[in-house]
């Protein structure tokens, strides 16, 4: 109890003396004998699935559901069903709190709402862990550290791509200087025509709720050019533009299944076909009208569907990054110039695999939490005056590289594992990276380069903390 008091008393402390500066290590320590009493707001495909029914199928001895929360009444019955738990339902986030005293609290509601159940839930005494974003603008970010600061609570953001091995094995040669300091990057994401479309389908398609793909797409890159570079972002100028979606479509209709267009969209998607989706959402739609196999060409639609942007870190490396959204493949490259060679990583380029990755299946086994066989992916290290080295790097095709998984276990099970290559993200982490985005946004707008620092109080260090 003593010891407990005294960790907590210095976590405050820590966390008060930060204002704006060092925050404390984002690692949960749950250090308790019994199981670890969670509760769920938002109950859609990521909560159900991903933080629902693989919690419960395998960690069932450490946790328990005891509550979960959502505004659609149908759709939180059917995620009850879905996940294999008795626990009690609410549409009220603060009489779930009151009523369950949970531990922790996993936050997996659209983007535009995890502030509201981060700061609330921090305030009556919950550790939080929220999905990525960790909020869509400035203004909501600065809240949640403020909240952060004033509480003795921890809060993590569920990086998922920083555990995957293919991706750690990157940072592992940036720290150990395989090509000495980096000096530049580049780094292109190209989301093929079934990933990339499914973003224009729902909600993501309006900025003020996913914060434009700049935000709830990029964070996840921001956050491991951050990571892997090990210093915080300063400056952004950035282009973007919708040119496809939209009313740029051809033609638009209620949503797919009643589409007059279906035989000529190649587009359409037939959510009647996934019986998991029509009853997680079709089948609830009169409750909130939320509709999620709608047209990726109504007018409303009011994110970017092409972004490129410049980046400068603090630590004067520059990063020339792009995102795009209909590409007939999916996959990404990065390269890293340093000044003592060149690191090259790429996945899922079908040209350099010599192979015709058939696209949808690709989508499906991304989207998939089940497990997977370790692949073999290669990488390269070109040092300046020598050959190439070509090495063969573990890769896993389901779940984020095999990146969910890992961090499930480091969360739930190996909790005291040393962490050498800092994977765990913390509210810090998941500022910098969102707060690239929405400099990015602003940069279009104005025509400007837009500084971090402008943002909010926390000011970009050349080295992370
Ligand atoms: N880390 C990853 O790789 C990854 C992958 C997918 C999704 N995500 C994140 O997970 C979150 C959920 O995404 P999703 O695809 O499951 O979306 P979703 O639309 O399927 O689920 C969101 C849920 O929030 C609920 N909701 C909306 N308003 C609410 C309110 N006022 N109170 C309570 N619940 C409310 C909706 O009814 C819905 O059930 C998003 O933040 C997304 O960015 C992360």
């Amino acid at each position: 109890m003593q010891n407990e008091l005294t960790r907590r008393n210095f976590l405050h402390a820590v966390s008060m003396l930060a204002a704006g500066s060092l925050i404390g290590q984002p690692v949960f320590d749950f250090g308790l004998d019994r199981k670890l009493r969670i509760v769920m707001v938002g109950t859609g495909i990521r909560g159900t699935g991903f933080w629902g029914k693989r919690l419960v199928e395998n960690f069932s001895d450490k946790l328990e559901f005891v509550g979960l929360c959502d505004n659609n009444p149908g759709r939180l019955e059917y995620a009850q069903s879905y996940m294999g738990v008795h626990c009690p339902l609410f549409t009220d986030f603060t009489k779930m709190i009151s009523d369950t005293r949970p531990d922790l609290i996993i936050v997996t509601t659209k983007d535009s709402l995890h502030h509201e159940f981060i700061i609330k839930g921090l305030e009556m005494g919950c550790d939080v862990l929220t999905e990525k974003p960790l909020t869509i603008d400035e203004v909501k970010c600065q809240a949640i550290l403020d909240a952060e600061r004033k509480s003795d609570k921890k809060l993590i953001v569920g990086f998922n791509y920083r555990w995957s091995p293919y991706m750690t094995k990157i940072k592992q040669l940036l720290s150990e200087n395989a090509i000495g300091k980096v000096t530049s990057v580049d780094f292109h994401w190209y989301l093929n025509t079934y990933h990339g479309a499914s973003y224009f389908r729902r909600w993501h398609g309006l900025r003020q709720e996913g914060g434009s793909l700049w935000v709830h797409k990029a964070t996840h890159h921001f956050d491991l050019l951050n990571w892997w570079l090990d210093s915080d972002p300063a400056e952004v100028f950035a282009y973007g533009a919708l040119e496809h979606y939209g009313s740029n479509g051809p033609f638009r209709g209620e949503n797919c299944r009643q589409c007059p267009h279906k035989n000529n969209c190649s587009y359409h998607w037939d959510i009647t076909k996934d019986k998991h989706l029509y009853k997680l959402y079709t089948e609830h739609e009169h409750h909130d009208g939320y509709v999620r196999d709608n047209c990726l060409f109504r007018h409303e639609i009011n994110i970017y569907d092409k972004m490129s942007a410049q980046i400068k870190y603090a630590n004067d490396t520059i990063v020339n990054y792009s995102l795009t959204t209909y590409s007939p493949f999916e996959g990404w490259r990065i390269a890293f110039n340093g000044t003592e060679g060149r690191l090259e990583a790429w996945l899922d380029i079908p040209y350099h695999e010599n192979a015709d990755l058939e696209q949808a299946a690709l989508h499906a086994a991304e989207m998939n939490q089940g497990t997977a066989e370790m692949d073999y992916k290669p990488m390269i290290v070109h040092k300046l005056w020598n050959k190439h080295e070509t090495m063969m790097v573990g890769f896993e095709r389901s779940g984020h590289g095999g990146g969910d998984k890992r961090l499930h276990e480091r969360i739930f099970q190996d909790t005291s594992a040393p962490d050498p290559y800092k994977h765990f993200a913390g509210v810090r982490d998941g500022a910098m990276s969102i707060l690239i985005g929405i400099a990015a946004r602003k940069s279009i707008s104005s025509g400007a380069p837009v500084r971090i620092a402008s943002l909010t109080d926390l000011q970009p260090r050349p080295k992370r903390i």
